[in-house]
C-alpha cells in the first residue's frame, strides 16, 4: 500500500505530470499493450482537456484528476479517506470512488431490476455513493460547485475559467459559436464533453486485468492456485458470498465482470471519527455527533429523509455497492474511507457480528475501569484491545434508530437477509460463534481480488514467490 500522502503533497507531483501531454498520460496508465484507441469525438476532447484542467477549481490549484488519479485508475493518489478540496482548509465527507467501468451504471431507482434476473426489485443505480447523480454529465457539475471539493463560487465562475482558457476554441467547435452566450447552457456542455470523455476513452474501461485474461481463456490468464481458491471462495453463496452483491455476470448492457449488481445496502461500516484509536484520518464532519452520513436517506440525497430522526426508514444507511475492479491499487474502503486495507475489509464482514468488539467503540476497551483482563484483538482490527464482556456500541455510524436497516446477509449477522439462504450446518453469527470464513480463505479472496487491477502484464516465467503463488 502506498503512504498516507496529504493531497497537497500529491498535488505537487501531479502538476508536474500535467505538463505532459494527456496523451503520454494515457499510456502510462493502460500500459503499452493496451488496444489501439478509437479517436475521440470533439467533445470528449474537450472532456479530457477539462478533466485535467486546474483552472477549474477556485484554487485554481486542482482539477478532476487530482483526486482521480488515471495512476490509480481513476481513484485517489493516496489512502487518506477524504480528500482535501481546493480550499485546503476543507475537507470532504467521503472516499473517492475510482471512475472505472462506470459508464454502463443504470440511472437510480427505488425499484430497479436486479441485473441477476432473479432477485427482487430494490434501490439500484445511479453515481455516488447514493445515487443522487443521474448520468455522468449531471455528475461533474456538482464537484465544481462543492465548496469541500472544487470550490467554485458559482456556474459563471466555471465557464469564465472555460471562455478564457486554451481549448476555448475546441469548445465552441464541439458545442456551438454561440456556447457561452448562456451559462447554464455552456455549464451543461462541460457536463456532457466529461461524460463524453468518461463514456469514450478506452482508458476508463480498458477491460486489461489478469481477471480478463482468465475470463475468456487467454494466454497468460492462469490464476496461481491461491487465486484459483479465492475465485471460489469469492461464488461460495453460503460462505462469503461475495459475489451475491458484487454480481460478475452480464450487466443491463451485456459487459460482464464488473463486480456490482449496483444495489444498496446497508453494511454498518465503523464510524470513521476520533473514537478510533490513533486515527490517521478521522472525517472532521463526524465531529459533530449529531451528523450522521446514511447514504440513500440523506442528508446528501434529500428524497428518502425520515420524517423525524428517529422515524425508523429502511433507506437509512444504504450505501452503493461499489465494483471491485481495481480495488486492490485503493488505500480507502468504505464510504466513508474507515478502512486501510483488503485484509481488513474482508476480516470485517467475517466477524462485524461474531467479534464487533474488532470494529467499533465498547465501554471498557480498555482496563481502566478494572473490569478484567485485556485481550489483544487482532492487527487488522480498528480497535486495539477489549475486554471480555463490555458493552459494543455496534454499527455506531448509524442512529439506534435507523439501525433495522443492517444487512443480515452471509457473510454476516444471521444469514438470513435477502433471499439468501444459510449452507447447513453454519449457525447464525452472534457474538462468541465461529466466523464463516477461514484465515486461509480470507487470504485467497485478497489474492483473487488482486487479480481485478487492470494493466496486467502477463510475464513469461510465472511468479515463484509472494503470498498469492501457492
Ligand atoms: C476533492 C476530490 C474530488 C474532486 C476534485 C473530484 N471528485 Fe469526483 N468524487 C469525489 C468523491 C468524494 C466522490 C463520492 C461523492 C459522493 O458519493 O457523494 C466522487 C464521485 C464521483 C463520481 C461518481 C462515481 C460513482 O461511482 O458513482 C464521478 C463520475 C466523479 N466523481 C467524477 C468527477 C469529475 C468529472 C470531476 C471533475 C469535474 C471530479 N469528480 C472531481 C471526489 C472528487
Ligand atoms: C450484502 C451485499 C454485499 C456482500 C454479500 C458483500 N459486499 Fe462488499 N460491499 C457491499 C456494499 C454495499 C459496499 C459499500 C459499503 C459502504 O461503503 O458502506 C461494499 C464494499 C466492499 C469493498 C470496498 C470497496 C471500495 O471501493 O471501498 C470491498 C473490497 C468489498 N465490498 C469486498 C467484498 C467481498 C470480498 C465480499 C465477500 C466476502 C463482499 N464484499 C460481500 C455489499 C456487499
Amino acid at each position: 500500500m502506498h503512504r498516507l500522502l496529504p493531497l497537497g503533497v500529491a498535488l505537487l507531483a501531479l502538476a508536474a505530470c500535467e505538463g505532459k501531454s494527456t496523451a503520454m498520460m494515457e499510456n502510462s496508465s493502460t500500459g503499452s499493450a493496451g488496444p489501439r484507441k478509437p479517436p475521440l469525438s470533439l467533445g470528449a476532447q474537450v472532456g479530457q482537456l477539462a478533466f485535467f484542467d486546474q483552472n477549474l477549481s477556485g484554487g485554481r490549484n486542482m482539477s478532476c484528476a487530482s483526486c482521480h488519479d488515471p495512476q490509480y485508475a481513476y481513484g485517489p493518489p493516496n489512502s487518506v479517506s477524504v480528500q482535501l478540496g481546493s480550499d485546503i482548509t476543507q475537507t470532504g465527507v467521503r472516499a473517492v470512488p475510482s471512475l472505472r467501468y462506470r459508464e454502463s451504471t443504470p440511472a437510480y431507482s427505488d425499484d430497479a431490476p436486479n441485473p441477476d434476473g432473479v432477485t427482487s426489485n430494490s434501490p439500484g443505480g445511479g453515481f455516488m455513493w447514493d445515487g443522487r447523480a443521474t448520468t455522468l454529465a449531471t455528475q461533474a457539475g456538482m464537484p465544481l460547485l462543492n465548496p469541500l471539493e472544487m470550490n467554485n463560487a458559482s456556474k459563471d465562475a466555471v465557464v469564465k475559467a472555460v471562455r478564457n482558457g486554451t481549448y476555448a476554441g475546441l469548445f465552441k467547435q464541439a458545442f456551438g459559436a454561440d456556447v457561452f452566450n448562456n451559462t447554464d447552457a455552456a455549464f451543461e456542455a462541460l457536463g456532457t464533453a466529461i461524460q463524453a470523455l468518461e463514456t469514450e476513452d478506452l482508458s476508463f474501461h480498458p477491460y486489461s486485468s489478469k481477471y480478463d485474461l482468465h475470463v475468456f481463456n487467454k494466454v497468460g490468464g492462469t490464476l496461481t492456485p491461491a487465486e484459483q481458491r479465492g475465485e471460489v471462495v469469492f461464488h461460495s453463496t453460503g460462505v462469503s458470498n461475495c459475489s451475491g452483491c458484487h454480481y460478475t455476470g452480464a450487466n443491463f448492457n451485456g459487459n460482464s465482470g464488473l463486480m456490482t449488481d449496483f444495489t444498496y445496502q446497508a453494511l454498518g461500516a465503523p464510524r470513521n471519527d476520533r473514537s478510533i484509536p490513533n486515527n490517521p484520518d478521522p472525517i472532521p464532519a463526524n465531529n459533530d455527533p449529531k451528523y450522521f452520513d446514511m447514504g440513500l436517506c440523506g442528508p446528501y440525497r434529500t428524497d428518502h429523509m425520515p420524517a423525524t430522526p428517529d422515524t425508523a426508514n429502511p433507506y437509512c444507511g444504504m450505501f452503493k455497492v461499489p465494483g471491485l475492479r481495481n480495488v486492490a491499487t485503493r488505500g480507502a474502503f468504505f464510504h466513508n474511507g474507515v478502512l486501510h486495507s483488503l485484509d481488513q475489509v474482508v476480516n470485517f464482514y467475517n466477524t462485524r457480528d461474531t467479534n464487533p468488539e474488532y470494529w467499533y467503540p465498547a465501554n471498557g476497551n480498555s482496563s481502566s475501569d478494572g473490569t478484567g483482563t485485556p485481550q489483544a484483538n487482532p492487527s487488522w482490527a480498528l480497535q486495539p484491545t477489549h475486554v471480555p464482556g463490555a458493552t459494543v456500541s455496534k454499527y455506531n455510524d448509524l442512529p439506534t434508530s435507523q439501525q433495522g436497516s443492517i444487512d443480515e446477509e452471509v457473510p454476516m449477522g444471521t444469514g438470513e437477509g435477502g433471499d439468501k439462504t444459510l449452507a447447513s450446518g453454519t449457525r447464525p453469527r452472534q457474538p462468541g460463534s465461529a466466523p464463516v470464513m477461514t484465515p486461509q480463505q480470507i487470504a485467497d479472496l485478497v489474492c483473487f481480488l488482486g487479480t481485478l487491477s487492470d494493466g496486467y502484464q502477463p510475464s513469461s516465467a510465472a511468479p515463484t514467490t509472494g503470498r498469492c503463488v501457492k
